[in-house]
C-alpha cells in the first residue's frame, strides 16, 4: 500500500511531465503546421504572381500571337506603349496589324491604387476603376478586356484557354492554384488567367516608390532648387491647383505613398487630337465622351470626364491625355495655365491658338482656377514631375534631354 501510495505520489508528477511534454509537442506541431500553412500561402501567392508575369508577357493571348500586355505596357518603358507606329504613339496598334485603338495607352504602373469604381456621395463625384472611363471596376476585370478587344489582341476565350491548357507548365500551375477542375470550364479558366495577371500587377514591380522624390522623402536625395520650387508649387493651396486632383484625398502633403491622383473624374477641357482623326479609324465627328462611355453611366453631367491619371512615371510616358494630344510635359503645364493667364494664347506644339475643348460641358473650371505661371514656375513644375520617375526609368530621362 505504502509503496503503491508512494508510487502514486511519484506517478502524478510523472504523468504531469508526460502530459506537458505531449502538449508542448502538440503546440510545436501546431506552430510548425501554421507557419507551414503560412509559407504555403506565401508560396502560392508568389506562384500566382509569377504565373501572372508569364501571362502578362505571353503573346499567345493575342489571336495572331503578335502581342502581349507588355507590348502596349512595356516594363522597360514605364509600362506604357513606346512603339512608333503610324500613330506616333498617340494610340496603340492592335494584333491584326492595322487597327488602332482610340485612346492613348496609360501606364499600368501604380494602377493598383485606383479604388473600385464608385460614386463618392460626400464629394458628389465618380472615383476609381480602371481605364480612362473607369469601365472596369478593378484590375481583374480590366485584364479580361484587351485579349477580347478586336482593336487590341482580338482573340476569344476558348482559343486562349485552349492555348494555355496545351502548355504543360500553365496546365500544371493553373491546377495547382485554381483546382484540378479548372480546365473543365472555359469561363473559370479565363477568369483564373485574369486573376493571376492582376496579382502580378499588384506587386512592387509596378509600384517600387523609388523615384528621386521618394528618395528625397527618405533623406537620400536633395532636390535641386528648381525641383523643390516645383514641389512647393504643386502642393501649394494658393498658387497652383495640381494637388486638388493629383493627390490622394487621404494623404498629406509629401506622403510616402503618394500616387499623384485622387482617381476622380474631371473634364479639364482637353482638345481633340487631329492626329487621331487623321488615322481614319474613327468618324470625322468622333467625340470621346469619357465617363459617359462607361456602360452604366447615362447622366449627361458626366460627359467629357476622364479619370485623373497618376503622375508617377509621367515624364517617360508621353504623349499625354486620354487622346495623346500633347507630346511634351511643358505643353501640359502651359495648357493648364491658359485657364488663368490671358497672355498664354498659343499652343507651342502647333504654333496656333489653343484649340477648344473636345467636350465643352462639365469642365471643372473651379478646380482649374489658379494664379498665372511664370516661365520659371512652368519649368519648376516640369522638373518636379520628372522627379516622379521610378529609378529604373531614370536613364530614359537622360536620353530625352
Ligand atoms: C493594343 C495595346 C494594348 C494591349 C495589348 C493591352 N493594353 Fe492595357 N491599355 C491600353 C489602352 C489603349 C488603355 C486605355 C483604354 C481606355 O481607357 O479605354 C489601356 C488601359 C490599361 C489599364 C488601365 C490603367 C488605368 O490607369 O486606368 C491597365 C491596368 C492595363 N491596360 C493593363 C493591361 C493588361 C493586363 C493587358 C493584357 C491582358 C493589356 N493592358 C493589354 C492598351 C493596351
Ligand atoms: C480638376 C482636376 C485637375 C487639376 C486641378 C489638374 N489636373 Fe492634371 N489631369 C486631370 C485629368 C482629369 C487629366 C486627364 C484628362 C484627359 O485626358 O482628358 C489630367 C492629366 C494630366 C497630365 C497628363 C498625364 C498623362 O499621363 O497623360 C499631366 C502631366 C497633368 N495632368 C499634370 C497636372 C499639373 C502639373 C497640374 C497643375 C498645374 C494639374 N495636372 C492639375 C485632372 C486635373
Amino acid at each position: 500500500m505504502l509503496i503503491l501510495e508512494h508510487g502514486m505520489q511519484n506517478a502524478e508528477p510523472k504523468l504531469f511531465t508526460i502530459l506537458t511534454s505531449i502538449s508542448l509537442v502538440l503546440i510545436f506541431l501546431l506552430l510548425v503546421n501554421k507557419s507551414l500553412a503560412q509559407n504555403q500561402t506565401l508560396v502560392k501567392q508568389n506562384d500566382k504572381e509569377q504565373l501572372g508575369e508569364q501571362l502578362f508577357n505571353d503573346k499567345r493571348l493575342s489571336k495572331n500571337q503578335t502581342m502581349s500586355c507588355s507590348t502596349c505596357h512595356d516594363p522597360a518603358l514605364g509600362f506604357a506603349d513606346g512603339r512608333t507606329t503610324a500613330a506616333k504613339k498617340v494610340v496603340s496598334l492592335g494584333d491584326d496589324g492595322h487597327s488602332f485603338g482610340n485612346r492613348n495607352t496609360p501606364t499600368a504602373s501604380y494602377a493598383k491604387f485606383s479604388p473600385l469604381f464608385h460614386f463618392d456621395d460626400k464629394n458628389g463625384v465618380f472615383v476609381g476603376g480602371q481605364f480612362w472611363d473607369g469601365r472596369a471596376a478593378d484590375l481583374t476585370s480590366q485584364a479580361s478586356q484587351p485579349p477580347l478587344n478586336p482593336l487590341e489582341m482580338g482573340s476569344d476565350k476558348a482559343l486562349i484557354v485552349k492555348r494555355l491548357q496545351a502548355d504543360s507548365n500553365y496546365n500544371a500551375a493553373f491546377k495547382r492554384l485554381y483546382g484540378n477542375d479548372i480546365w473543365h470550364n472555359t469561363d473559370a479558366a479565363y477568369h483564373a488567367m485574369t486573376d493571376a495577371i492582376a496579382a502580378f500587377e499588384k506587386t512592387a514591380v509596378f509600384a517600387p516608390f523609388d523615384s528621386k522624390y521618394d528618395r528625397y522623402l527618405k533623406g537620400e536625395y536633395e532636390l535641386t532648387p528648381l525641383e523643390d520650387l516645383g514641389r512647393t508649387l504643386f502642393f501649394s493651396n494658393n498658387n497652383v491647383n495640381c494637388h486638388t486632383c493629383h493627390k490622394l484625398t487621404t494623404s498629406k502633403e509629401d506622403d510616402k505613398f503618394e500616387v499623384f491622383s485622387n482617381h476622380q473624374f474631371h473634364n479639364i477641357g482637353v482638345p481633340q487630337n487631329p492626329n487621331l482623326l487623321a488615322l481614319g479609324q474613327v468618324e470625322a465627328d468622333f467625340v470621346d465622351t469619357g465617363l459617359l462611355a462607361h456602360p452604366d453611366i447615362n447622366d449627361l453631367a458626366q460627359k467629357g470626364k476622364f479619370k485623373t491619371p497618376t503622375l508617377r512615371n509621367v515624364a517617360v510616358t508621353a504623349p499625354y491625355m486620354h487622346n495623346g494630344v500633347f507630346k511634351d510635359l511643358r505643353t501640359v503645364v502651359l495648357f493648364y495655365d491658359k485657364y488663368n493667364n490671358p497672355d498664354n494664347t498659343i499652343n507651342p506644339e502647333t504654333g496656333e491658338p489653343w484649340a477648344g475643348p473636345e467636350v465643352a460641358d462639365n469642365i471643372s473650371l473651379d478646380e482649374l482656377k489658379a494664379q498665372k505661371l511664370t516661365d520659371r514656375k512652368v519649368d519648376a513644375l516640369v522638373a518636379f514631375m520628372k522627379t516622379l520617375t521610378d529609378k529604373r526609368y531614370e536613364h530614359l530621362l537622360e536620353q530625352e534631354n
